[in-house]
């Protein structure tokens, strides 16, 4: 089978997907005219046009005023089937989705008309195409750990639908340190824990994130490879990175995919994986970024079966469901 087959064909999980990130142009502009409301853009074309960034705030500004078409459970709902539809072609057999709810009630939008959204989605996708998925609450960083503990407060009712909490939004000036209390509140209550660092941030964040958040997993990481004692932690605790190279592009963290580290990472022993981020900003879904990598690093085919093996080992799915896929 040729290289795209191999990569479509290969049982994955998509660990690190921002669900507003999912929002093509086209359904903003759909979403737009339903709820009435008017775009800064002309067409879908400028809306792609604008979506050059030079780094993740640049990024941070047009993905947050996209999201401002996300107004009912059914828009909820039809962002969440839209990325499933395009998941499953990739090969995805299970997401692990993150959403923002303070974007939305930010906004006046009701913290239910989200998640039930999301979560009736994730029920229809699973009907329909077999494919499993769990639901990470993240946080936004630029906001205050009391802010994060009001959105903990509001998921109360949710909480058994809810597979974990993560960090994401403006990583530099916002370290881990600050979410410290709020991670061991949603520890306590039984969620697992993932934090976006080593993205612009530095290697302390990533420490700052197993020593402070004790997360179970680190979105992106790439900053890690900076600090070897860091390295050998991660390896040693089989800690797994979600990997995200068109969003490493896109946002300027490595200066072209030929550059990329993701066959330094796995020569390191490092547990990593590929991810889309925000696929409909940085131009590809999970094969997308396999498929790019590959071609940019010369990936054999025995990497990528271990990039996919490592989605699968590294998700939240209970060990006999891992060992159903692989
Ligand atoms: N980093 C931080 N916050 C984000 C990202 C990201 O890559 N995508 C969506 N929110
Ligand atoms: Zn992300």
């Amino acid at each position: 089978v040729d290289l795209d087959a191999f990569i479509t064909g290969l049982p994955k999980a998509e660990l690190h997907l921002h669900i507003e990130g999912s929002l093509e142009p086209e359904l903003m502009f759909a979403l737009a005219g339903r709820n009435g409301l008017s775009l800064p853009y002309a067409d879908v074309e400028a809306v792609r046009a604008a979506y050059a960034f030079s780094n993740l705030q640049d990024f941070l500004d047009i993905y947050y005023a996209g999201a401002a078409v996300l107004l009912t459970r059914q828009d909820f709902h039809d962002l969440a089937m839209a990325y499933f539809d395009r998941a499953v072609a990739d090969g995805v057999v299970h997401a692990e989705i993150m959403f923002d709810p303070q974007t939305h009630t930010a906004r006046g939008v009701p913290f239910a008309f989200v998640i039930e959204g999301l979560l009736s989605a994730m029920a229809e996708a699973q009907e329909r195409h077999g494919i499993t998925s769990a639901l990470i609450m993240s946080f936004l960083r630029h906001l205050s750990e009391e802010e994060a503990f009001a959105t903990l407060a509001e998921a109360e009712s949710w909480l058994d639908r809810i597979a974990a909490v993560g960090l994401d939004s403006s990583e530099v000036g916002h370290p881990p340190e600050k979410f410290a209390r709020v991670f061991a509140a949603a520890a306590a209550k039984g969620l697992k824990r993932v934090a976006h660092a080593g993205e612009e941030g530095p290697p302390a964040y990533v420490h700052a994130a197993l020593d402070v958040l004790h997360v179970d997993r680190i979105d992106h990481g790439n900053r890690a490879l900076e600090d070897a004692d860091l390295v050998e932690r991660l390896v040693g605790e089989g800690m797994t990175l979600t990997v995200c190279p068109l969003s490493n592009l896109k946002l300027c963290v490595v200066d072209t995919l030929d550059h990329h580290p993701i066959d330094r990472m796995l020569a390191l022993g490092l547990h990593a994986t590929v991810n889309s981020d925000d696929p409909a900003y940085f131009g590809g879904y999970v094969a997308d970024n396999y498929r790019a990598i590959a071609r940019a690093r010369g990936l054999s085919r025995a990497d990528l079966a271990q990039l996919a093996r490592n989605s699968l080992t590294g998700s939240f799915l209970p060990a006999d469901a891992v060992a159903a896929h692989l």
